[in-house]
């Protein structure tokens, strides 16, 4: 016994010290010969080489190949089992004849991210049948994947996402068939136009993970493959001509996301909703569903995201959803749902994002929106709100008001002008009075866009302390149709680009003190019906000016653009239609190379057309010189009249 079991020893260790030292090795050597072979085939992508090393860099023969990067292999056999080359900087193309294909035992593949071209070798599927994992995502193949694929029966988890990759109607409905173990598919931006998607209702019904988006499906979806048992992420957002229904009541109870955005589902959405208590995603933005939203949401804890937007939902806005704990989007935009906003919330303590906009939501805009300690964006425009709003306490950090296209009254409440972060602050279109003084409006120091159009009794005053208030970000400020009778020239030092004041209470004159500074303004709209005169135009580098129906008298004044000529260098549009402007078109106009349109339509001017009108041959379209006297050739301005 003895000698034997010595024998034994002698002869095992003979074995090991007597051939190459590989034969310690795990790995068995044809499958380290093998590894070594293709990878003499890989070329490497250099500009991804100066970021990673890749792994085949540490594949070489001294070494156990179970031991190199990204590779595994079984302890007991020694076979290689998994290789995970992703992010490998492969470039060029993977050949039917590579003998990376001799390793049948492999299970796990993942090639993704890498460079290679042409297609899927079909030796990939019908010589790894035992794979599990296969992740050819973001690869580079391209072309039809071979119908080999339905080969991979025992594969749980499929990513052929991100390449130009195509299958047909024959591939996808034999992989459906046969991939009876199938969990995950992962299959964004595969072409998949010519697969039928019945074969969906043929899937594996251990399926938790389907991603299709963007994968230009179209016909109906089959709704049983949403009431898969164990079904958790459905994405299939992207497939515009997608149509489906959700299943009335059985919805797979595991469901953790389900995004539609931009599909065609219709239909109305069943009240069985309430039981998705996994829920954290549902994005159903642009479909064709109708109907009222079941106000099923008070057990969704986990809800993050709900977007709604842009179907033709109607009846009463949801109430349950202003329970909700965890939620961070809500967006029910676009829809033509009623009801009020609740006057009292206490949850939404997350929540980021809230877009109503475009209802018939009524009733006040309550003060709890402006407290909400996560909120960043509050979007009610185009809604029936009236009502004033009160003050409030605790500002938050929101970035974004837009109230616009609303019925709301009353003054703009001071404490608006304490959310320290807010940058657009949009309220046209409503019934707002009150005068917004310099001083307060300088408190919000990270305000971007100001639109107050259309609020026939706010005005806008400077402040008479005496202080000069900035407006560091200011850009945009829109007060069309308001009360306000003095032109604002405290914004001056600011960044302001765009300041439109038309249909104001504006009377006399812009003096040129008012109009120095301005540096950034290329947008100015001063049509107003009371301007009588212009010492000077604010804005250096003006593209668009518009002053018409005003009350200007006399002839067009350089002095206007205090500048050196040619001036002003950026001006394209100049409208100054409905004015009392008397004399000839100043022949200075021709200097003014960047003009593109000029409209001194109903004026009372007259004399000859500058020559250099007819000139201009990349620009000016359009002298309208309706009720004016003009005279000159004709032809000129047939063509230049448009
Ligand atoms: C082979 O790789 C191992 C590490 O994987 C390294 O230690 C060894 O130096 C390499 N040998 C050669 C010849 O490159
Ligand atoms: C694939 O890549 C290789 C190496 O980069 C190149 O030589 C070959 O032309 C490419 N083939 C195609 C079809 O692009
Ligand atoms: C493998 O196939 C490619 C393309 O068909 C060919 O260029 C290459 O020579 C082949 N390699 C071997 C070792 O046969
Ligand atoms: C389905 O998979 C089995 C292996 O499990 C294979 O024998 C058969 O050919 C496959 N069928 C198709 C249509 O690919
Ligand atoms: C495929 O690999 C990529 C990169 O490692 C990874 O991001 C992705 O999640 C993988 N897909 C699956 C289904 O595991
Ligand atoms: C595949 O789905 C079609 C349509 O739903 C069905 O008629 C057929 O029986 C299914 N085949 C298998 C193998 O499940
Ligand atoms: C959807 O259908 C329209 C009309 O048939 C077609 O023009 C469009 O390309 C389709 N879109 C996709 C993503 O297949
Ligand atoms: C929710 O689930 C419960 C139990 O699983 C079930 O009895 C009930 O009918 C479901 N509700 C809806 C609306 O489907
Ligand atoms: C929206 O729903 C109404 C009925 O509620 C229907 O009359 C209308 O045609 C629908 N609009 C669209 C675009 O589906
Ligand atoms: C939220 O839930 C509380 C009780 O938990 C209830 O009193 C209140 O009416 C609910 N609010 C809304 C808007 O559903
Ligand atoms: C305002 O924004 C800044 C970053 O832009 C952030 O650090 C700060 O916390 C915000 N203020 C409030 C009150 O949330
Ligand atoms: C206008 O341009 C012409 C020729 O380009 C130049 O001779 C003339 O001095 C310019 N006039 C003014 C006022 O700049």
């Amino acid at each position: 016994m003895v000698t034997r079991a010595l024998i034994q020893i002698f002869v095992l260790f003979f074995a090991c010290s007597s051939t190459s030292s590989s034969s310690t090795h795990l790995c068995l050597s044809d499958q380290t010969a093998s590894l070594l072979e293709f990878k003499n085939t890989l070329s490497f992508n250099d500009y991804c080489m100066q970021f990673t090393s890749p792994r085949t860099n540490s594949w070489n023969g001294t070494a156990d190949c179970c031991s190199w990067e990204g590779i595994s292999c079984d302890k007991l056999t020694g076979h290689i089992i998994a290789i995970d080359l992703s992010d490998g900087c492969l470039q060029g193309s993977l050949h039917a004849n590579s003998t990376l294909f001799q390793l049948r035992q492999l299970q796990q593949l993942n090639f993704a991210y890498n460079d290679f071209n042409g297609s899927i070798p079909s030796p990939l599927f019908n010589h790894f049948v035992s794979l599990t994992y296969l992740n050819l995502s973001s690869s580079g193949f391209s072309g039809l994947i071979p119908h080999e694929i339905s080969l991979l029966s025992s594969l749980v988890s499929l990513d052929l996402s991100y390449s130009s990759l195509t299958f047909d109607a024959t591939g996808f409905d034999r992989l459906s068939r046969n991939l009876t173990k199938l969990r995950n598919l992962v299959l964004e931006y595969t072409d998949m136009s010519g697969v039928s998607v019945a074969s969906f209702s043929n899937l594996s019904s251990s399926m938790e993970t389907l991603s299709l988006g963007t994968c230009q499906l179209h016909g109906e979806f089959p709704s049983e493959v949403l009431s898969l048992p164990y079904l958790k992420h459905v994405e299939l957002a992207w497939n515009e001509n997608l149509t489906g229904y959700l299943p009335k009541t059985n919805l797979s109870p595991s469901l953790v996301s389900l995004d539609l955005y931009y599909c065609r589902f219709k239909g109305s959405i069943p009240s069985s909703f309430g039981n998705l208590t996994q829920i954290t995603l549902l994005d159903f933005t642009q479909n064709d569903f109708q109907g009222e939203i079941p106000d099923v949401f008070e057990n969704l804890d986990k809800l993050t995201i709900l977007k709604f937007g842009s179907n033709n939902f109607s009846g009463q806005a949801p109430t349950t959803v202003f329970n909700l704990t965890q939620v961070t989007q809500i967006d029910l935009s676009h829809n033509r749902l009623e009801g009020t906003l609740p006057n009292h919330v206490t949850r939404l303590q997350f929540l980021q994002y809230l877009t109503l906009s475009n209802n018939l939501i009524s009733g006040g805009v309550p003060v709890w929106l402006f407290s909400l300690p996560s909120l960043i964006t509050i979007d009610l425009s185009y809604n029936k709100l009236t009502g004033s709003i009160g003050q409030f306490q605790k500002p938050n950090s929101v970035m974004v008001i837009d109230l616009s296209f609303n019925d709301i009254q009353g003054p703009i409440p001071s404490s608006l002008f304490d959310l320290n972060n807010l940058s657009s602050l949009l309220l046209s279109s409503n019934n707002f009075s009150g005068v917004i003084e310099s001083s307060i409006l300088s408190k919000l120091e990270n305000l971007y866009d100001l639109q107050l159009s259309n609020n026939g009794l706010v005005s806008l005053s400077s402040s008479n302390d005496g202080v000069n208030y900035s407006f560091p970000q200011l850009t945009r400020v829109l007060f069309s149709s308001c009360s306000v009778r003095k032109f604002p020239s405290f914004f001056r030092t600011s960044k302001v680009e765009v300041l439109d004041l038309s249909n104001n209470k504006i009377s006399g004159g812009i003096s040129k003190l008012e109009a120095e500074g301005w540096e950034g303004l290329n947008m100015l709209n001063l049509s107003n019906k009371f301007l009588t005169s212009l010492e000077q135009i604010p804005g250096k580098y003006l593209q668009i000016l518009d002053l018409h129906s005003n009350l200007l008298q006399g002839p067009i004044l350089s002095t206007w653009f205090n500048l050196p000529p040619p001036n002003p260098p950026y001006l394209s549009l100049l409208l100054i239609s409905e004015n009392i402007l008397t004399g000839n078109i100043p022949s200075l106009i021709c200097n003014w190379t960047s003009l593109v349109v000029l409209d001194l339509s109903k004026n009372n001017m007259s004399g000859t057309i500058p020559e250099c009108l007819g000139n201009y041959s990349n620009g000016l379209q359009f002298i309208n010189s309706q009720v004016n006297n003009f005279h000159g050739k004709i032809q000129i301005l047939l063509r230049i009249i448009c």
